[in-house]
């Protein structure tokens, strides 16, 4: 089944006389359950195409089928309550609230989602917990290292129990052994069934993903399967 489905998806900017064709023509399928990387030079338009696949933005032209739901006319309102229920977003920054503790920052999405404070404080601990954090609980992010901060934000992103992780540049601003580290988290919750796509612009990140779409001035250049993970063509087989 698709779970994301663009078709001929366009993303103008109009800027005073100028117009910024971010995004030309999109059409890309992805299965549930696929772990794919967006790569491209800057200005290619891959946060764009996140942003919209994350019902952050809308497009200007064409469709965007999300678990079968066409919200490419939906409305500021029912784009955040789809956005709440089907997706984790991760970002370069991390934006973590500075004044509050992982624990709160965990547990910000619930607030909206209408948890009592008992139940946001067990699934954000637990969620804290997957993330192999629940002992930095109390800590703000100024007392966390780098790393520490994006698994708060990772957390963050799956305390609602969203099946589509998305994440931008996720270890854009971690050296090579954290950024692993959050690889293997990213690995671990696509083995649970999670679909995970990730904007990076390091190949050897890249190489986690299963199938990497290149994007050139607002098109699909390429979109290939990762000839480096064996895995690649039996998962893609094993879905439907
Ligand atoms: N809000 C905006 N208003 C006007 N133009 C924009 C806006 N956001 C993005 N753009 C333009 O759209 C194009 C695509 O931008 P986008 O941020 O998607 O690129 P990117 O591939 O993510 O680049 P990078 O690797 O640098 O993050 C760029 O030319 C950018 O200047
Ligand atoms: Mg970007």
């Amino acid at each position: 089944m698709n779970i994301i489905e663009t078709r001929d998806i366009a993303k103008r900017y109009v800027m005073g006389t100028e117009v910024v064709e971010a995004l030309k023509s999109i059409t890309i399928s992805i299965k549930k359950g696929e772990y794919v990387a967006f790569m491209g030079p800057s200005g290619s338009g891959k946060s764009t195409l996140m942003n919209i696949v994350g019902c952050l933005d809308s497009p200007t032209s064409g469709q965007y089928i999300l678990n079968n739901q066409d919200v490419s006319g939906m409305g500021e309102n029912e784009l955040a309550e789809t956005r709440n229920k089907e997706i984790g977003f991760v970002f370069q920054t991390f934006n973590l609230l500075p004044r509050q503790t992982s624990l709160e920052n965990v547990a910000l999405p619930l607030i909206y989602a209408g948890f009592s404070k008992a139940d946001r404080t067990e699934k954000a601990m637990m969620a804290l917990k997957n993330v192999g954090l629940e002992n930095r609980a109390g800590h703000r992010p100024n007392e966390l290292s780098g790393g520490q901060r994006q698994r708060v934000a990772v957390a963050r992103a799956l305390v609602n129990d969203p099946s589509i992780l998305l994440a931008d540049e996720p270890t854009g601003n971690l050296d090579s052994k954290t950024s692993y580290e959050i690889m293997d988290l990213f690995d671990q919750i696509h083995s649970k069934g999670n679909t995970v796509i990730m904007v990076t612009h390091e190949e050897d990140i890249a190489e986690y993903a299963h199938r990497i779409v290149r994007l050139r001035d607002g098109l699909v250049e390429t979109d290939l399967l990762n000839p480096n993970i064996r895995k690649a063509k039996a998962l893609i087989q094993s879905l439907d």
